[in-house]
């Protein structure tokens, strides 16, 4: 799959590699009756087109903050977050819901499936804001489960599927926008050993065709696939790549 026309291959080092993601001096504060907590402070963070980056850290730490500010679904408090040029801090909110539907795919620890819709409804939905033709609804949905081997359970409903297949249609309808960037708050949580290796196998396939992938985990088995390990702590973003 390719993510976009203009994506520099991961390989191509000495290109001048735009970051999909420049987060500079990001805060998020948020505030509870007479209290104010800082889940951010002052995050800078560049990442590339092709990256696998996981993020880890302890309960509290700000990764889901995080996440939610990549996703375009919330705005810093202070400081910029700039998607492939576009400031999630200024952007109206009809610009927001454009990065959602378009460039950014989704992927959450509980599946987030509708359960009375088969998996291929389930990857449809997500076509829905592209106005596409039926046929190539069709074709893209067809072609997102057969990446994720699942095109013989088109038919299913969530409830007829094993937790690691319903995670791969949630991987299924987060790819089917052809996003550039594939964020994941702990996606392999909810599943035993074999299921988790059977979406890390779907993951890093996708990233070895060039899709950026940002995925929160408590997993060490999951950031041993990554190409960046970044901890974050009390707000704060550390590269432990290196360093485990
Ligand atoms: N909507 C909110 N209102 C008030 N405080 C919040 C809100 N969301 C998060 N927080 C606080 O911000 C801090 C960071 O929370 P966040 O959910 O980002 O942590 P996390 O690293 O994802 O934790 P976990 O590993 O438990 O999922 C926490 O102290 C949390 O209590
Ligand atoms: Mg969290």
């Amino acid at each position: 799959m390719t993510v976009t026309d203009t994506t520099p291959a991961p390989h191509e080092a000495d290109a001048p590699l735009a970051p999909i993601y420049r987060l500079a001096g990001v805060t998020r504060t948020y505030r509870q009756k007479d209290r104010i907590v800082k889940a951010l402070t002052g995050v800078d963070l560049d990442i590339a087109a092709g990256e696998f980056v996981t993020i880890q850290g302890p309960t509290g730490g700000g990764k889901s903050t995080l996440l939610q500010l990549l996703g375009a679904l919330d705005r810093p408090s202070a400081g910029s977050v700039l998607l492939a040029g576009t400031d999630i801090a200024q952007a109206s909110p009809a610009e927001l819901g454009r990065l959602r539907a378009t460039e950014i795919g989704f992927v959450f620890q509980g599946f987030n499936l509708i359960p009375t819709l088969t998996a291929h409804e389930n990857v449809d939905m997500a076509l829905e804001p592209l106005g596409l033709s039926r046929q190539e609804r069709a074709a893209r949905v067809t072609e997102a489960l057969v990446h994720v081997g699942l095109d013989d359970r088109a038919d299913h409903r969530p409830g007829e599927l094993s937790g690691g297949q319903q995670q791969r249609v949630a991987i299924a309808r987060a790819i089917v926008k052809r996003p550039r960037v594939l964020l994941a708050d702990e996606p392999t949580g909810n599943l035993d050993e074999s299921m988790r290796d059977e979406i890390l196998t779907v993951l890093q396939a996708l990233n070895a065709e060039g899709l950026t992938l940002i995925v929160v985990t408590h997993d060490s088995a999951v950031a041993r696939r990554a190409t960046r390990r970044l901890r974050l702590e009390k707000g704060t973003v550390r590269d432990i790549t290196r360093t485990r």
